[in-house]
Parts: structure tokens; sequence; C-alpha cells
């Protein structure tokens, strides 16, 4: 962090909040520029990103190959609608197809628009494929959730603060704790269509389920007959050391729900990937998006597909990500009562002794470095993907700092 010779923060943060909807409870800080894994605020303060837009920007700020696919993009065309074709989109499908190793995608451009998409194709696919009694499917979610803001996600989440006060809910969705094989068997009956999975929670604090759960959810859905829909939004696309998270164990799900990364940190891209016996239920008319599939996220989604087929990201998540977790473990009993998570990808607990997770993320924003909290004392860790060693290193050290003064 360099010295401010300016004080323009003051105002900014003034200015938003008096502005706008109190949706969010920011940090202080009030970024005017970035690149790779660092922002610079407006009083021209550096901090190292860990972060990175709740992994949204897994390639880092302005990633050179994505920021010129994008200016490219933008001197051709940028929108038509899904009334007409573009040249961006049949090969944006096809590559984004293959990465998953699915038959078809279908685009959106927020994440919560591709879940929407996830529980509308199931359904339809359960009363037309499966053959449940109209207007009975049911689908099965996890305790600790987070799948998105809009009404009927927040119907089945089990957060107070995500769902209180905005009913009525969205009937049609059975809850059971996460990582329990046997209250999921327990759950599914003729009725259910899908199961409708984190494969590693993160706003519920980078919780990874027991070893052999998403191998047991697979062999369950194929049993019983039921979707297998990953929702590796967060999760995915790199973040872990692999390409999904669904990878670490070998299993293939039946839908990938997609999004965050796969606009590369320009544009909102959302997607769901799926066989042709899922996704082809659809019709025209029966869903879409004006923006979905448009030729300037098409364009940068495409240059993020191939960054993620040289493996490098995914390589590096695994290598760095390594080195992250051998430095956090260390602290565990030193201010830290619990590390989590995988490749580049971190949940750890604060000791609620020593300060909530709020004030341990102010703390370490004035070191330099940009976390948030998740809930109560938990704090992500996710910085993006082309972060070094030697930054992990000082990140770490921040953290350290923070909890040694820590009371
Ligand atoms: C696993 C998961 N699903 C869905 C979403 C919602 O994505 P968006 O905020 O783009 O609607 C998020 C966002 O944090 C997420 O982490």
């Amino acid at each position: 962090m360099t010295g401010a010779v300016t004080n323009r923060t003051a105002p900014a943060v003034a200015e938003a909040e008096r502005w706008t909807a109190h949706n969010y409870h920011p940090l202080p800080v009030v970024i005017a520029e970035a690149e790779g894994a660092w922002v610079t605020d407006v009083d021209g303060r550096r901090y190292l990103d860990c972060l990175a837009g709740y992994s949204a920007l897994n390639f880092g700020h302005r990633h050179p190959a994505l920021v010129a696919a994008a200016r490219e993009q933008l001197d051709r065309v940028t929108l038509t609608s899904r009334a007409f074709l573009h040249d961006q989109f049949g090969p944006f499908c096809h590559e984004l197809a293959q990465l998953c190793g699915k038959d078809m995608v279908l685009p959106m451009n927020t994440g919560a628009e591709a879940v929407e998409t996830a529980i509308k194709v199931s359904r339809k696919w359960g009363y037309q494929v499966k053959g449940v009694p109209d207007g009975r499917a049911t689908i099965v979610v996890a305790a600790g959730n987070f799948h998105g803001r809009t009404t009927t996600i927040v119907s089945f989440s089990t957060d107070p603060e995500a769902r209180a006060d905005f009913g009525p809910y969205t009937p049609g969705f059975r809850v059971v704790p996460y990582g329990d094989l046997d209250a999921l068997a327990a759950a599914i009956d003729d009725t259910t269509v899908a199961v409708l999975l984190e494969p590693i929670q993160g706003e519920a604090g980078v919780l990874v389920p027991p070893a052999g759960y998403l191998t047991g959810v697979r062999a369950l859905c194929t049993e019983r007959g039921v979707l297998f829909v990953a929702d590796e939004i967060q999760s995915g696309l790199g973040r872990t050391g692999d390409t999904f998270a669904c990878d670490h164990e070998g299993v293939v799900p039946d839908m990938y729900v997609l999004g965050k990364a796969l606009g590369g940190g320009i544009v909102p891209v959302s997607a769901v990937a799926a066989g042709a016996d899922v996704l082809g239920v659809l019709r025209p008319g029966e869903h879409g998006s004006t923006f979905g599939g448009n030729p300037l996220a098409c364009a940068v989604a495409r240059a993020v597909i191939a960054l993620l087929n040289t493996g490098e990201p995914q390589a590096r998540a695994k290598e760095v990500g390594a080195h992250l977790h051998a430095r956090l473990t260390d602290l565990v009993g030193h201010g830290l009562t619990a590390v989590r998570g995988r490749g580049l990808w971190a949940g750890i607990d604060i000791d609620p002794a020593l300060m909530t997770g709020r004030a341990a993320s102010e703390r370490l924003m004035a070191g330099g470095v940009l976390a948030k909290d998740t809930h109560g004392s938990t704090l992500r860790l996710a910085p993006p993907l082309v972060v070094t060693v030697d930054e992990i290193d000082a990140a770490v050290d921040a953290l350290t700092e923070v909890l040694k003064n820590g009371v």
C-alpha cells in the first residue's frame, strides 16, 4: 500500500451510500483501476485482490487475451438478440459444449438466470421424459446452498437474510443436509426431477463435501432416474485446480451450470450445458433472454474457453493453491480455527474470540489485501489464478499480522 496523497475515497463512499439501495455492505475501498491480481483505488493505494469478483475474475483483471477479444468484437457487432444468429454464436456454443463434454448449451447472462434455466429445463424434462404428473415436480437441494437471488431461488435458501420477507415462496423444492447421502436418498421419490448442488459450497464458507459424496450423488441420481445438476458457477472454470470441481471425483453431472469466470471479468456470461436428451426438451418461445449469447459475450467467453483449453489456469490453481493451503494450515491454532477448500479457494474461520470476519477483512484491507467475510467469522480467499507464490506469501503474511494484533 502506498501513502495516500488525496482523499477521494470518503466522498466517493458517501455518494454511493446516499444514492444506492443498501443491498450490499462493501468494504470502504473505491477502485479506479486494476490489472492482473492487483487493484488501485481512487487515492492511488494498491491492493492484492483476494476475492476476484467472487471468482468472476479467475483469469485476473483485464487479461490481455480477453481484453483483445472484447476490443475486436466491439469493432464488429455487439448485439443481435436471439432473433438472428451471429458468427460468434455457433462457435461459442460448440466450444463450450466440448469443454463440458456435453451435446449442447443454452447461454444466459447472470448466474441466477442459468440456475433458473436449469430448474425450468429439469421440470420440463421431468414432465416430458420421466413422466412426472403435471405440476408435481420436486427438486432436491442442499442446506446452506447459494444459487442466486431470484424469487424462486431464494425460496429454497436456508439463509434467513436471503429469504425472509420475500415470500410467497415457489414450491417444489426439498432441502437436505449437505454431504449426507442417506438424507438425499430419502428425499428422492417418483416426483423428483433433479438434485441441484454446488460441488463445493462457496457462499456457505467454501465447504468441501466428504470424499465420495459427489460420486454417491451421481450413483443415486442414475439409479433413481433423476438429473444431477451441478452449480459450478463459483467452483468451476479452473478455480479448484481442475476445469470443474466435479472432476476431483471424476464425476460428470447431467447438467453443468456455469457463470462468473465464463465472462472473463468483462461481461456477464452464464450458460447451462447438458445432453440433447435434456436440453432438447425446450421449444422456441419457452425460454430465453435478449442479451443471452450476444456477440460480445460469446467473443469474450470463447477467449476464456481457449485459456482453459491450455490447462494453464487449472495447473496454476493446483500448484499455487497447494502453497496457499499449506501456509494457511500453519495458522490453525494461531488465530484460525479451520481452513477448508481446494485449489486457489479457501474458507478460513477466524477465532471468534479474536474478531469478526468483517473486522478481519477491514484490517486486511488496511494491510493491502482485499478479501470479504461471508458468514460470521469466516473469510473467503479466492485470488485470481494469475497470482504468484510471492503474492500469496504477502497476503498470508498480512493475515498473520492481523491475527497477531487481534482482539
Ligand atoms: C454457486 C453460485 N450459484 C449462483 C450464483 C449467482 O450468480 P449471479 O450473482 O451471477 O446471479 C452464485 C453467485 O455468487 C454462486 O456462487
